[in-house]
């Protein structure tokens, strides 16, 4: 049998991720929209019925609260926006108290994930060596909002964690249509090392997002979409 997803954001993750999500055993029935959300105080239990989870993806400014409030109503959730995680601290409490899951991350695509370890890895082997400076780049289409991206900041706290504590200049563009680069670079006189990820869709973030959804049923806590990437199917 189907479980009941509500979509929290409808943009363009959030049109994904419902596109996708049978592929995943979810049958979309609640979809909430800023219009719906912010006038109707959509988020309550008439329109949660059936629900078993939720996707959101929406606006920094929006998040925190959508993410209140699913947690209060006992809903499991799957968050993908960015730029809120200032709140972080609060929302554990909401779900601990709630008894309910989380599962966030800046980015829901495993090879992003995968690019992630290898720059802690050469990070951590290169903080010993002070000939090597880095930097860090991103580019993304010109409706993102936050910059430098939520991915780009999460490199840079890994390289720091990697022990690398030398400057670390970040960059960030905003152009067309782009789904998202992210580039770490290290550079000596002697030689460069370029790491780079492309995305070339969306598409691999919402099914991130789905696996996170259906491995969340039933359980409880807060997680990052890392910590679990071994046990999704
Ligand atoms: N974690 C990842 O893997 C990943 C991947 C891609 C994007 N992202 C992040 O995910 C977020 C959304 O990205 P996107 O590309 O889908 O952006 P988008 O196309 O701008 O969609 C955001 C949607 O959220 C809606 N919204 C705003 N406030 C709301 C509220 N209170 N309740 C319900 N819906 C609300 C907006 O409605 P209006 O259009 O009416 O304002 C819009 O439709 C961004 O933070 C982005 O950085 C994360």
């Amino acid at each position: 049998m189907s479980l009941g997803l509500a979509i929290v954001g409808c943009g363009k993750m959030g049109r994904l991720v419902a596109e996708l999500a049978r592929e995943y055993g979810f049958d979309v029935r609640a979809k909430f929209t800023r219009e719906n959300n912010l006038r109707d105080g959509a988020i309550v239990p008439e329109f949660l019925r059936g629900i078993d989870a939720a996707v959101e993806f929406t606006t920094p400014e929006a998040a925190p609260d959508n993410l209140r409030r699913l947690a209060a109503l006992g809903i499991n959730t799957v968050c993908g926006t960015t730029g809120w995680y200032e709140h972080l601290p609060a929302i554990h409490e909401s779900v601990a108290a709630a008894r309910t899951g989380l599962v966030y991350s800046p980015n829901f695509s495993v090879g992003v994930n995968v690019f992630i370890q290898a720059v802690a890895h050469a990070a951590c082997f290169l903080a010993k060596y002070p000939e090597y400076e880095a930097w860090g780049w991103e580019i993304h289409h010109s409706a993102k909002k936050d910059a430098p991206s939520g991915t780009l900041k999460k490199l840079a706290q890994e390289i720091r964690a990697s022990g690398y504590n030398r400057t670390l200049t970040l960059t960030a563009n905003r152009a067309g249509a782009h789904p998202g680069t992210h580039e770490i670079g290290f550079d000596s006189a002697a030689d460069t090392i370029t790491l780079r990820h492309t995305a070339r869709s969306r598409e691999g973030f919402a099914r991130g997002a789905l696996r996170s959804a259906r491995w969340l049923a039933g359980k409880q806590g807060v997680f990052e979409f890392r910590e679990i990437l071994g046990e999704l199917n």
